[in-house]
């Protein structure tokens, strides 16, 4: 694992320990530690008892049916997660709750109650079933952070269309590949959306991927920016006529528990993104369970997930988990930097936000950007705080804490993934004293555990790899149309355990600490990349003859990406070529997947069985003392590309 050793060094030396605030622990949601032990007890019951608040138009027979790595939640159960989310509250005379305050970046805002939400969705659900749109056929949904996007997502639901949202921040290429693999029968697009003062053009991109897509029939573009894109009245439809002209009401197609709820894309160590199966059932009462416990949440909450609804994050904490729990939330479509550096800040103070979740990358940028900008705001309305997505650094946790929190607001580290579909390791903020930097413990009924390459766990001090042992009701039911690879990539490692691909260190008291990827996938900023996929990229530029990609430790976003390309012969490494390059990665993948650092080189080094030696390259990006080099082909590269690094440019 690159930087382990010194990783842990670092996390043995931190000591400071935060308790819950006797206030807080005392109006906790969760305040017994019992929770603990009954879920390890009974663990299908435990699950059946959480199960038992929502809405099922049949009841399960069994609770789980565990045939490894296959598992099934509330077998032979019926519902329809949008009824749980909306109609069920609505019932109970919560329908002019708000559901959301959307703040538009250009200072647009919307606020949209339960009981209007409830309508779009339905008024949706009707647009889609008359553009063909059955239960079980797919939909791509390609979208700015506009409320829109809640209401598309909801409208598959409610008529058991599994919904593959692909980020925005995706290229076109990205796009197609996934619209293309799912089959996707329509697109639910843009007209943009707004970032840092510009339109991001998404029509154009979903014209390329219904254009390379057989499959799709029609799209549905919701105008946001207004501004001029190319319009096919064969195959596009605007989705503020189609919702005007649609009946209000919408019957909730009634689906079995095991039903796919939606697929989402995300990269694994080949350079094929993975489509990640969640279904109904297990997902719903596993997003709402994890919601209410971790973020505390109470009928009076204004709760914030600054997350993309394009990533899991959003998926299960932006979308369903608040929904289920009847939250109030507050949904920001633009960055944090505008117009000013304190946007998020200003929001807090004027919605009186009570619960912020974001990512140590935003953490450790705000940081960057000054104390000045959150000590201008008010955020007294905050009582707790949230991270995702990476490991958190002590020092950015504190910072958080003091300069956000005010002292006072309990953090909850979170760690999960997209496979995972809930949070699994986090503290439950009424019960568990925290340290900062670690994700503490594993929630109630999750078998997590951190063991050696043989599968043993290690002792309380060690490291090694963080697995779950058990099956949990939101975990993936598999890869789409891919059993195989689904087996291999997190079945096989261990057998009949859960292989996370995260490297974890439990410390003497039992605390988790995550110590980042140990397998060929980068994190930056939150965003999951595959070193493979960037390399296949770069390759596929006609100037690059060879390339490889390293993760390298950046101050801000966690981790950077770090090329070392090869040109074909004739090829100069010139400024421009850099900037090409950048350009081309952004073009097959998406911006966030730009190479920070491109060094040119004759070589690269390699074993004698030709194996590219990606740590050396690590070595190198961190400045380090190059690791052992004996079995090197070509050692004498290693000179070359050192000076070679030393001179180039970084973006
Ligand atoms: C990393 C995001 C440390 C981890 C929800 C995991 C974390 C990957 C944490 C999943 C955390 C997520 N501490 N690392 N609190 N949360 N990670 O699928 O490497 O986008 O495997 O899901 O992010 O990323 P994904």
């Amino acid at each position: 694992m690159p930087g382990e050793h010194e990783a842990i060094e670092n996390l043995l030396a931190e000591s400071r320990t935060f308790p819950p605030p006797p206030a807080f622990a005392a109006e906790a949601v969760v305040s017994d530690p019992a929770i603990y032990d009954e879920a390890t007890a009974d663990l299908e019951g435990f699950w059946a008892k959480e199960a038992t608040d929502f809405h099922w138009y049949r009841e399960w027979d069994r609770v789980l049916n565990w045939e490894p790595p296959f598992a099934q939640w509330y077998l032979g159960a019926t519902t329809n997660i949008t009824y749980n989310c909306l109609d069920r509250h609505i019932e109970a005379g919560g329908g002019d709750k708000v559901a959301y305050h959307w703040v538009g970046e250009p200072g647009d805002e919307r606020t949209i109650t339960y009981a209007e939400l409830h309508e779009d969705v339905c008024r949706a659900a009707n647009v889609l079933e008359r553009m063909g749109v059955g239960t079980g056929d797919r939909v791509a949904i390609y979208m700015p952070m506009i409320p829109e996007i809640v209401v598309a997502m909801l409208a598959c639901a409610r008529i058991g269309a599994p919904h593959t949202v692909v980020f925005g921040g995706f290229s076109a290429e990205a796009l197609t590949d996934r619209v293309h693999d799912c089959e996707a029968k329509v697109i639910i697009t843009a007209d943009g959306g707004w970032r840092r003062g510009q339109v991001s053009d998404l029509k154009t991109a979903a014209d390329q991927a219904f254009d390379n897509s057989p499959t799709v029939d029609l799209k549905l573009v919701v105008r946001r920016t207004g501004h001029e894109i190319q319009w096919n009245d064969d195959e596009d439809i605007w989705w503020h006529e189609a919702m005007e002209a649609a009946e209000a009401t919408c019957e909730p197609v009634e689906v079995d528990s095991e039903h796919m709820l939606y697929l989402l894309y995300t990269s694994g160590t080949t350079g094929k993104p993975k489509g990640i199966k969640h279904t109904t059932g297990g997902y719903m009462v596993g997003t709402a369970v994890t919601h209410r416990w971790v973020f505390d949440i109470r009928p009076e909450d204004v709760y914030w997930c600054a997350a993309d609804v394009g990533w899991v994050t959003g998926h299960s904490y932006i979308v369903y988990g608040p929904l289920l729990n009847h939250t109030t939330s507050v949904m920001y479509e633009g960055t944090p930097d505008y117009p000013d550096k304190d946007r998020w800040w200003d929001i807090i103070e004027r919605h009186r936000v009570s619960i912020l979740y974001c990512a140590p990358t935003a953490i450790r940028m705000f940081m960057k950007w000054g104390d000045a900008y959150p000590a201008r705001h008010d955020m007294s309305s905050l009582r707790l705080l949230g991270s995702v997505g990476e490991p958190i650094n002590p020092e950015a946790w504190m910072w958080y804490r003091e300069h956000i929190g005010g002292d006072r607001c309990p953090i909850v580290d979170t760690w999960w993934q997209t496979e995972t579909g809930t949070i699994l390791l986090s503290p439950l903020p009424g019960i568990t004293t925290t340290k900062p930097g670690s994700a503490t413990f594993p929630l109630p009924g999750v078998a997590a555990d951190v063991v050696d390459d043989a599968g043993n766990s290690v002792p309380l001090g060690h490291g090694g790899y963080l697995v779950l042992r058990k099956p949990w009701p939101a975990m993936l039911r598999g890869l789409y149309r891919d059993d195989e690879r689904y087996r291999e990539t997190y079945w096989t490692r261990f057998p009949g355990v859960y292989f996370a691909g995260d490297g974890a260190k439990r410390d003497e008291d039992g605390y988790f600490w995550l110590l980042g990827r140990v397998d060929d996938v980068m994190n930056v900023s939150g965003h999951r990349i595959s070193t493979t996929e960037v390399e296949s990229a770069l390759v596929e530029h006609p100037a690059v003859a060879e390339a490889a990609v390293v993760g390298r430790n950046d101050p801000v976003t966690g981790q950077a990406v770090a090329a070392f390309v090869v040109l074909r012969a004739g090829v100069d490494g010139t400024q421009e070529m850099h900037g090409e390059l950048r350009a081309h990665v952004a073009g097959l993948i998406g911006p966030f997947a730009k190479p920070k650092s491109i060094v040119f080189t004759p070589d690269l080094p390699k074993t004698r069985s030709g194996k590219i030696m990606r740590r050396l390259l690590r070595d190198i990006s961190e400045d380090r003392q190059l690791g052992d080099i004996t079995t090197l082909a070509n050692a004498d590269i290693m000179e070359a590309i050192a000076e070679q690094a030393a001179v180039s440019p970084e973006d």
